[in-house]
């Protein structure tokens, strides 16, 4: 008990000094990623640093999973072109605006546009459906999460009206990148991705899985190192996941405890950052997303895509939300934000580099 005591108390410093320097050495990172005992006050710090830069606000993003084709074959993931049980779908230009038109009446001032890399929507069609929701909803925030272009293609969807883009990172370690994709995927130009982006112009969202297959804390600690050095917008986070129709189907899930721990290191590294209490939060524990939003988490993404398909975009295992229509998950999410003690706001969200005075 004795000794108990003492370790809280140093990680109590720990925090303290994270805090005030938005960083820490290794030695000290390894202690908080890998303790429950820092999960407490860890989150408690957070909680401070999230209310100095955003108060008890919360922002929304509408997601509208467009299309489930992919010709990636990443060894985690349930809709992974290998994967010949899933029924694919790709929506049309109009179900994609009338799944906006039917947030922006519930209040969704961000559509994320997610999908897999699907060759079926040429550049040219990604450009005019972008266009067309500016066009339609010119006061909204547009993202896009359609995985690894050419530059070019980045630019062109930036110039018909992007605003943001969400590019997980996955690992920063190139050992580990190579265990959980096949090999005509690199590190490299998921970097160079990333990087073109924030060029661009671009507000950028990276990030990772916590609990992937055959991770350490080394490896998660340079995913710490490599968002030092992005200084993303956005940072998506959540606990890795098995799906019965991967290669990973037996691997083990990441912990809840352990995701939290790392939502309150990013909180306290970037305090400015937007972090969302992920859909994998929610689906590894039914009050997932609520203590993530304790932990440090400050956006949250109730469902916009059609109901019909929704069961069809699953990436891991008893994904939830699969059932409820657009209003059901908004209405759940406000629920659950204020439960936590936090308000939904409707404004886009964009990102707060500084403390606004
Ligand atoms: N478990 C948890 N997250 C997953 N993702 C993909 N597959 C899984 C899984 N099995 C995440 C990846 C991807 C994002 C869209 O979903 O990090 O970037
Ligand atoms: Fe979708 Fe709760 S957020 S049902």
């Amino acid at each position: 008990m004795q000794r108990r005591n003492r370790d809280i108390m140093i990680d109590q410093t720990i925090i303290q000094q994270l805090k005030q320097n938005r960083d820490a050495a290794d030695e000290q990172l390894q202690v908080l990623i890998e303790r429950e005992e820092a999960n407490t006050p860890l989150a408690a710090a957070a909680d401070e640093v999230r209310r100095a830069h955003y108060g008890t606000e919360v922002y929304l993003r509408g997601l509208i999973e467009f299309t489930n084709v992919c010709k990636n074959n990443c060894y985690y993931c349930g809709i992974r072109a290998g994967n010949h049980t899933v029924k694919r779908y790709s929506l049309t230009r109009e179900e994609i605006l009338d799944c906006c038109a039917e947030g922006y009446a519930l209040g969704f001032r961000t559509f994320v546009l997610q999908g897999g890399e699907n060759p079926a929507y040429t550049d040219t069609e990604i450009y005019r459906i972008v266009a067309e929701i500016r066009s339609r909803f010119p006061d909204c925030a547009i993202t896009l999460s359609i995985g690894e272009k050419p530059r070019a293609s980045y630019q062109a969807y930036f110039d018909a009206g992007a605003d943001r883009y969400l590019l997980r990172h996955e690992t920063a370690n190139e050992v580990h990148y190579a265990r959980l994709h096949p090999a005509e995927m690199s590190l490299a130009n998921r970097k160079r991705c990333l990087w073109d982006l924030k060029e661009i112009g671009y507000q950028v969202g990276a990030g990772f899985m916590v609990g992937a297959p055959y991770e350490t804390t080394a490896h998660l600690i340079e995913d710490l190192r490599f968002l030092q050095e992005l200084q993303p917008d956005m940072i998506g986070i959540g606990p890795y996941l098995p799906h019965q129709q991967t290669p990973f189907r037996d691997c083990r899930s990441g912990t809840l405890s352990q995701t939290l721990r790392m939502l309150s290191i990013l909180r306290l590294m970037f305090p400015y950052a937007l972090i969302p209490a992920t859909t994998a939060l929610g689906t590894i524990s039914p009050i997932g997303r609520e203590l993530g939003l304790k932990a440090g988490a400050n956006v949250v993404m109730p469902n916009l895509s059609p109901v019909r398909v929704r069961k069809q975009y699953e990436l891991y295992d008893d994904k939830i939300c699969t059932g409820e229509e657009a209003a059901q998950c908004r209405g759940c999410l406000a629920r659950r934000v204020s439960n936590a003690g936090y308000q939904i706001v409707s404004s886009r969200g964009d990102v707060r580099r500084e403390i606004e005075e």
